[in-house]
């Protein structure tokens, strides 16, 4: 039997250490590491769940023996979710489900194991009894014949139902709470959730189940302990959103099966989560009366297009330091662009407040969304609403050119479907445009001081 052992772990990445360490060498955060008891069974040890079928599958053979197994995805009934998943979920596939608590995971695991239709679905819950589970299910309306609940924490019973059950697709909700005999430290923890996910791995694999694994995400947007999950699974989503709108991203982190970035939009309602198939026209708001500080951004998520819009505010500050306070656009960006503004532009950025916020609670971190952010904040300083009916698309670049956002052509038509009527993006996207009518008129930029006319009204 193995020897218990101790070791430091670093919360944030799950890097393992003999000893404390004040700063993580992995992940580079201060004061993250923490003593578990571990007790690893020994590397030459069978697996804990493991049912000595080792030998017979690793014997190597040359690459072009390897017969492909014919790749049948399942439609999981949500057309968001399959596109998400890169066109279906693949058999045996892990899938790790992140998010903030009360984003709503639970709801989303729920809807699609009522959903996949024809399909016996095991749906264990570690955190809510089968009651609260099945009042949720009332609410959502949906298939409940096939969908069987299990309310579960230790993880061999839990491999041990599954092989009894048999089911076709699997949710586990949530990583954190369960646990495996062979580790001392308590649920959550990360040798904890390291070896729960490697059993339901082996499962997986094993029986070409496919497993959603549900797993709570802290507050700056690492899922406790996972980073060390990120590598195991195949698949990482993230389910996003501000908890006060009703807007929910699921964002595919990481895909073997398909692309990453790419993006599903839905929106929670008092019956669910319900699939928004134009995020376009929700994330433009209407107004009367045009505004200054707002700017309208064609940007991309994985393959898809849409518009969304920036809005901000620059006024004088009112202490030594400027704020800047932003809402889903990343921070150093918004430093960055600033920096940029002052420099080629001789704005006086440093003597003011800016803040920013990206429209329906979104987070962008598309590059293409520069020219969008730059000409909000142009807007807001001089007080000049952007002109109707304009979309941006461009990345700035630290001299102040404006570089071709990637797949400028199709951001140019979503534009001009939701009818816009002109879109400002670079110079040097020219040549890359097909000569098909846009039906709509492009401007081209080359550098930050063409934007700043545009906005100025000189244009
Ligand atoms: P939940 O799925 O429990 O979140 P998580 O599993 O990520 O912690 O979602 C909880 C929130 O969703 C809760 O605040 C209420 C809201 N909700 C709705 O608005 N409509 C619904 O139909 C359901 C089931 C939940
Ligand atoms: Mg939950």
């Amino acid at each position: 039997m193995a020897k218990t052992k101790k070791s430091w772990f670093c919360k944030n990445c799950g890097s393992e250490s003999p000893k404390w360490l004040g700063r993580c060498p992995d992940c580079g955060e201060w004061n993250t590491f923490v003593e578990e008891v571990i007790s690893k069974p020994s590397r030459y040890e069978a697996p804990s769940s493991g049912d000595g079928e080792r030998t017979s599958r690793s014997t190597p053979i040359p690459l072009n023996e390897v017969r492909q197994r014919e790749l049948v995805r399942i439609d999981m009934g949500y057309p968001e979710v399959n596109r998400v998943l890169g066109g279906g979920l693949v058999p045996g596939s892990l899938v790790l489900l992140g998010g903030e608590p009360g984003i709503g995971k639970s709801t989303l695991s729920l809807q699609l194991a009522m959903r996949v239709s024809g399909l016996k679905v095991l749906y264990v819950s570690g955190e809510e009894s089968p009651e609260q589970i099945k009042l949720r299910a009332d609410r959502l309306s949906g298939n409940t014949e096939n969908c069987y609940i299990l309310s579960e924490t230790s993880c061999e019973t839990i491999v041990d139902r599954m092989r009894q059950l048999n089911p076709d697709m699997v949710v586990i909700d949530s990583i954190q709470t369960l646990y495996s005999d062979t580790i001392e430290s308590s649920p959550g923890s990360i040798s904890q959730i390291r070896e729960c996910a490697a059993i339901l791995m082996r499962y997986a694999k094993q029986t070409m189940t496919p497993i959603f694994i549900i797993g709570h995400i802290t507050k700056d947007g690492t899922i406790a302990g996972p980073k060390i999950l990120e590598h195991i699974v195949d698949v990482v989503f993230q389910f996003e959103g501000d908890p006060n709108n009703i807007y929910r991203l699921l964002r595919s982190v990481k895909n073997r099966f398909g692309a990453t970035s790419e993006i599903g939009v839905f929106e929670m309602r008092g019956d669910g989560l319900k699939e928004v198939e134009n995020p376009s026209e929700i994330l433009l708001s209407h107004h009367d009366e045009p505004l200054s500080g707002i700017a309208i951004g064609a940007t991309m998520d994985g393959a898809r297009p849409y518009m969304i819009e920036v809005q901000a505010l620059a006024s004088a500050t009112a202490y030594g330091t400027p704020q800047r306070t932003t809402t889903g656009f990343d921070g150093k960006r918004l430093s960055m662009l600033l920096a940029v503004i002052e420099k080629r532009l001789n704005f006086r950025m440093g003597t003011k407040d800016v803040f920013l916020n990206i429209a329906g609670g979104f987070k962008v971190s598309d590059p293409g969304l520069d020219a969008a952010v730059v000409a909000s904040i142009l807007s807001s300083a001089l007080d000049k609403p952007v002109a109707e009916r304009t979309a941006f698309a461009g990345e700035i670049g630290l001299s102040g050119e404006v570089r071709p956002a990637s797949r400028t052509e199709q951001r140019i038509m979503e534009a001009s479907r939701l009818g816009f009527e002109r879109i400002v993006v670079s110079s040097y996207a020219k040549k890359g445009l097909s000569g098909t009518k846009k039906g709509i008129e492009i401007i081209y930029v080359s550098k930050i001081e063409e934007l700043a006319r545009i906005i100025a009204g000189a244009v």
